[in-house]
């Protein structure tokens, strides 16, 4: 057995109802996220033991299930409730929590079966920080063409194309594939991407050909704050490469600088004002939500 498959955790996950050991949880063969990956999820960050923009994932799911046409089987309080019991209690680093919901089980056929009970499952995995050196650098990104499907904009457990797109950069040594759909920036494999110019934060429009990140509308949040002026457009290949700087954005990357992209710097090839900025804004917005949620409020 390979030792990371032996080395399971025995931390409690969520499935369908009841709480077991990550380890032992088991699901169907027929289960249709494990036959055709139709399913969705949730990534969600955990700061102080509060989770962090809930509500706004809450919604992504939401839009996500719909997509598919399965009725979210759980409220908004009750997916709170189960996240909040397997936070690790009293523990203060980081954590994010994995939300999945998966048309269920049924025979395999390709057309959607309705009124299935669906798959529920959650874990909460640690979050480890960036490191302070990498950020202090920036990351190595390679480009390549967004070989992915036309409906990027759900947030699907079918991530063969994210797969296949970051190894890319796994094999070149980098942090993240940035993708093009032939002229046009749409996202990396995992993380949106935004391009600064002359002071300003710019990314690719929210449409089906990328994942809306939950950061997007916190980043235009922390930008309003900041008077950084912020649009969404289209996005061309030479205004990345003649970018003054580059962020990646995601749950686990927060904004994460860029510092080369295919071997040549971006800007002066280390983190910008702009990135400065707007990592110190992510840490205190991240402060206040968990004061927030402590004091019984429930906005981010
Ligand atoms: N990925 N684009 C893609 C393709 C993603 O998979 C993600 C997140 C993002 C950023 O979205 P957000 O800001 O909501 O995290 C953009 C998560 C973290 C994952 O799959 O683990």
């Amino acid at each position: 057995m390979h030792p990371l498959t032996a080395a399971l955790p025995s931390t409690l996950c969520y499935l369908d109802g009841e709480y077991t050991a990550l380890k032992d949880a088991r699901i169907s063969v027929l289960d249709r996220g494990f036959i055709f990956g139709d399913g969705v999820y949730e990534v969600v960050p955990v700061y102080h033991g509060q989770p962090f923009c809930f509500e706004a994932h809450m919604a992504r799911l939401d839009r996500s299930l719909a997509e598919l046409q399965i009725a979210n089987p759980l409220t908004p309080a009750e997916w709170r409730a189960i996240a909040m019991r397997l936070v690790a209690p009293g523990g203060d680093a980081p954590q994010s929590v994995y939300f999945q919901v998966t048309r269920g089980v049924a025979p395999r056929d390709h057309a959607m079966v309705k009124g299935l009970q669906p798959t529920v499952f959650v874990m909460v995995n640690p979050l480890p920080p960036v490191a302070d050196a990498v950020r202090a650098k920036g990351v190595a990104c390679v480009s390549a063409e967004d070989f992915r499907w036309q409906k990027a904009h759900i947030k699907s457990t079918s991530l063969l194309g994210a797969v296949l797109a970051r190894q890319i950069s796994v094999e070149a040594g980098a942090a993240e594939t940035v993708m093009f759909r032939g002229e046009w920036l749409s996202e990396a494999s995992s993380s949106n991407v935004w391009i600064v110019k002359d002071g300003g934060v710019f990314g690719p429009p929210k449409d089906n050909l990328v994942l809306t990140g939950i950061r997007y509308g916190l980043i235009e949040r922390l930008c309003a704050e900041h008077g950084i002026p912020f649009a969404l457009r289209r996005i061309a290949r030479d205004e990345v490469s003649g970018a003054d700087e580059l962020l990646l954005s995601s749950a686990t990357k927060e904004v994460l600088p860029v510092s080369t992209l295919d071997g040549r710097p971006i800007g002066n090839g280390r983190p910008g004002p702009i990135y400065q900025t707007l990592y110190a804004a992510y840490q205190e917005a991240k402060q206040r939500n968990a004061q927030q949620q402590q004091q019984g409020a429930t906005t981010a």
